[in-house]
């Protein structure tokens, strides 16, 4: 039976007599066949989003009901790919149909005649179950992809070929309890729904991302969650990709919903150059992109979200480290209001509908470090930057983004006006994993970490205290030990926190050396604090070697860091020496 269009309102179609409708079917609508999803049943009416730009649909022409969900494609070949917001190939569909998707198209998302040598682990007459990793295919000169017995799937093997394949053939024959399964490398997954793991584990390893501000003093957890928001050019985008780029995550699922197209075009022109920094590969060899235009259907934006979280819990389900950047998800966010508006819902505060905080609380809940049902180790980190109208973060999204995730990363317009970079407030920001974490940073780093780093924040509170009193006083009328802390601070903010993300060097900074830094600038701090406590004024200090070396340091090479530090010992023994000593 098939169904007719009988009201059209944007993404949003109406229509009746479609056959045996299910919340979630996947439609085609009209007589193009665009790709629809039945989100509401009222009566004898199924009310439609719709994935491509409806102009030109008319009132009663056909809808068919595929009886689908909207799925995502799982196979090797995803790394690498950029995407749409419901899985289509851009590059492809761009050549195909040029600048502006032609609609319905079905382009296959990844490559159906590619041959792909498939290496199996398990043999017949094994007893498999789901989720077992039962073969391998080197899928980038980086990733060696799992394949895994579907989700649902069990029973005993009764053959498995090794070979070459494309991802539809059949590659191995399970005899499940009641049917023959034929098992090919591409499975399908609904997007809206979360991929099974066997238990989620507590999240205290930490991210590394090489970012000073981030790793030392808001941390995130492997398989954590951050939300970054900003006001409009304060460093969101930035931060995303130095992430993409340089922290130790395996795979990246890159999801661009972007205000502007430039934005987009930055994004697909800068990312797919960069090099993975650890092996100097392409990072494409473990990314895949998914770009939305402000040009493209609103509703496949709503879809990219999802669309990215299902494939990089599959990724996560081989027992990789998977970090999934959404970069804005207040255009989601946008992108949900406009549809929720579309179905005439109740709008709740600024128009969003009543279910925007459900929904985000939902996406971030597919964060976790987890035992996979193949008992490997895997993680989904998820970072999403939020841009309110002139960063007050008093708005609804930002605010169901912050009461949800565990990590805080304020980006600050004057910190960006003034040009420090990564403009993250250091007062502001925050970490709920730092408990968590603590361990991995004493095993790992040092015993002193926790109480170096301790100890360095409390010097950024105490200057903004001690600045409020500048104002009223001047600088000059400071008891000396409060001068000491301005001094310190100033070093930390621009010798550590400040970090260029344009710099060879400066870029990525490893933990060993961030320890470095923080033990120097500890150095100093202690020579400077006895000083001053000999009542040795501050003003000595201006203009040593030490504070010389301190502002270098963040331009040293990791294999350079040890003959520096030893450099930066002698220094600080000699103003040891002639100052401390001599009073
Ligand atoms: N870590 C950094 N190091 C050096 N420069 C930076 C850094 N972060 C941001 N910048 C500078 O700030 C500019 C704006 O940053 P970015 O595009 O990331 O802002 P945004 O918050 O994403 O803005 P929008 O709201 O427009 O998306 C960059 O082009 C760059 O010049
Ligand atoms: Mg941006």
């Amino acid at each position: 039976m098939e169904g007719r269009v009988t009201r059209i309102s944007g993404a949003v179609v109406e229509a009746v007599g479609i056959d045996s409708p299910n919340m979630n079917d996947i439609v085609r609508v009209g007589n193009a066949g665009l790709l629809g999803e039945i989100v509401r049943l009222q009566d004898d009416k199924s009310i439609i989003q719709v994935y491509e730009d409806t102009t030109g649909l008319r009132v009663n022409e056909k809808v068919s009901n595929t009886h689908t969900q909207l799925s995502v494609k799982l196979a090797p070949g995803l790394l690498g790919s950029i995407f749409d917001g419901i899985q289509r190939p851009l590059e492809k569909i761009m050549e195909q149909s040029g600048d502006f998707i032609a609609k319905g198209v079905d382009i296959a998302p990844l490559d159906m005649e590619k041959r792909w040598e498939f290496t199996p682990i398990a043999k017949a007459g094994d007893t498999v179950h789901e989720g077992q990793i039962i073969g391998e295919v080197a899928e980038t000169s980086l990733i060696i992809h799992k394949v895994m017995v579907p989700v649902g799937v069990h029973g005993k093997l009764d053959s498995i070929e090794k070979g070459e394949f494309t991802i539809n053939q059949n590659i191995a024959i399970i005899s499940g309890d009641e049917e023959k399964i034929e098992v090919k490398m591409l499975q399908e997954w609904p997007v809206r729904k979360f991929r099974p793991v066997k238990e989620k584990l507590s999240p205290d390893i930490p991210l590394i991302t090489g970012q000073r501000v981030l790793d030392t003093f808001f941390p995130v957890a492997k398989g954590g969650t951050a939300a970054i928001p900003g006001p409009f050019g304060a460093g969101k985008t930035v931060t995303q990709h130095s992430l993409a780029e340089w922290s130790d995550a395996d795979i990246i699922v890159y999801v661009g919903c972007g205000e502007r197209g430039n934005e987009m075009t930055e994004m697909l022109t800068t990312l797919p150059k960069l090099k993975d920094a650890r092996t100097g590969k392409p990072l494409m060899d473990r990314t895949i992109l998914i770009a939305n235009t402000s040009n493209m259907p609103v509703a496949a934006r709503e879809a990219s979200i999802y669309t990215g979280a299902a494939l990089a819990e599959y990724y996560r389900d081989m027992g990789y480290n998977v970090a999934l950047m959404a970069d804005s998800t207040s255009r989601w966010a946008e992108a949900m209001r406009e549809l929720s508006g579309r179905l005439e819902e109740m709008p709740g505060e600024e128009g969003y509908p009543a279910y925007l905080s459900s929904k985000i609380a939902e996406f971030y809940e597919r964060a976790g470090r987890v035992r996979t049902l193949n008992d490997s180790v895997g993680s989904l980190t998820l970072i999403g930057a939020v841009s309110p109208a002139g960063g007050d973060v008093s708005e609804p999204v930002s605010q169901s983004t912050i009461r949800v995730t565990r990590v805080f990363w304020a980006l600050d317009a004057s910190l960006a006006n003034a040009r420090h970079f990564p403009s993250i407030n250091w007062l502001n920001s925050y970490s709920l994993y730092e408990d968590d974490l603590t361990s991995w940073y004493t095993e790992n780093v040092s015993k002193e970490w926790p109480a170096l780093k301790k100890e360095l924040m409390v010097v950024l509170t105490r200057e903004a205290e001690i600045n409020e009193i500048v104002q009223l006083v001047g600088y000059d009328a400071l008891p000396e030990a409060d001068k000491l802390i301005l001094d310190i601070a100033k070093i930390v903010r621009e010798d550590f926190l400040q970090q260029n993300a344009f710099d060879e060097v400066d870029a990525f900074s490893s933990i060993k050396k961030q320890y470095y830094m923080l033990s120097a600038i500890k150095m100093l701090y202690s020579v400077e604090k006895q000083a001053v406590d000999n009542q040795v004024p501050m003003s000595t200090f201006s203009g040593i070697k030490s504070k010389e070396l301190l502002a270098k340091m963040k331009f040293v090479p990791d294999d350079k860091l040890e003959t520096f530090n030893s450099e930066f010992k002698t220094s600080i023994e000699e103003v040891k020496n002639s100052v401390v000593v001599n009073v």
